[in-house]
């Protein structure tokens, strides 16, 4: 038997391109994780992307509106939005900033834009919450830009941890089930980055600006602005920028393996458990 440990580096499985949707109020989305073509990755049931600098296509906002059963992470990379729930919660996201809401047994809250015009661009990740916590006590963990540690490993390659951590840095986000790792990562031309992943966890990358190389050098795939990469199984991801340089949200978590029952905000185990949150919505016991 070999003793020296065999670190496999992770493949790119598939490469998945969003759809155009509108949700909320009228907000212009891609949405890339939670589509006809891409329905989960589990532990991840939805990603959207919203960018834009036409105040048309996201100042109606979303109004009030419940969630049960699982986590949103809203990630801002520029603009601003307000965020109210009927518990008295409230904040403000600026860009760079995060938002990992645990909704539990239930909030009714609004995410509105706080700008008339300019750009808007960021995320929103939907992440499933085991059986066992599904009915916790709502939780957010609002955190500011500069709270988001920020390393550089080398010139020309910046990351910043979110949640999770590289080498010793660790992202402010903190108690979450699925035990999340969550990169946003920057890589000038001719760059490359090697990161360890934990080896059972499911995994993606999304370019959200220029191109990068995913994968072992034999067999590494392009990855273009818009694209969500799909890793297999491995210890860690070589990636390496395109010809203009590349940014890139690189999320991966714990998988649960239970089953999903969906039904637009409430995603529980069973059908039953998703009749009780409409009933207990409409009741108003959120
Ligand atoms: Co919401």
């Amino acid at each position: 038997m070999a003793n020296s440990p065999i670190r496999q580096s992770r493949a790119v499985r598939r490469i998945v391109r969003g759809q155009a949707v509108s949700d909320g109020a009228g907000v212009k989305l891609n949405r890339i994780i939670g589509q006809r073509d891409f329905d989960m990755l589990d532990p991840f049931l939805m990603l959207d992307e919203f960018r834009s600098d036409r105040a048309g296509d996201y100042l109606a906002g979303f109004p009030d509106h419940p969630h049960r059963g699982f986590e949103t992470v809203t990630y801002m990379l520029a603009g601003r939005m307000r965020h109210a729930d009927n518990q008295g919660n409230q904040g403000l996201l600026g860009p760079g900033s995060v938002q990992w809401m645990t909704a539990g047994r239930g909030i009714v809250h609004s995410e509105m834009p706080e700008q008339e015009d300019g750009l808007m661009w960021g995320f929103q990740l939907w992440v499933n919450l085991p059986a066992r916590d599904k009915m916790t006590a709502p939780r957010y963990q609002d955190i500011a830009a500069e709270s988001i540690p920020l390393v550089e490993p080398a010139a020309g390659i910046s990351l910043r941890v979110i949640a999770g951590r590289f080498g010793d840095v660790h992202g402010p986000v903190n108690g979450i089930a699925t035990d999340p790792l969550y990169l946003d990562l920057s890589l000038a031309a001719g760059m490359a980055i090697d990161i360890p992943l934990a080896a059972d966890h499911n995994a993606f990358a999304y370019v959200y600006d220029g191109s990068v190389m995913i994968g072992p050098s034999s067999q590494s795939r392009d990855v273009a602005r818009g694209e969500l990469a799909v890793l297999d199984r491995g210890e860690h991801v070589q990636v390496s920028a395109g010809r203009a340089g590349g940014r890139l949200i690189l999320v991966a978590g714990k998988p649960l393996a239970e089953p999903v029952a969906k039904h637009g905000p409430f995603v529980m185990n069973t059908p039953e458990q998703i009749v009780e949150a409409i009933r207990d919505f409409q009741s108003g016991r959120f």
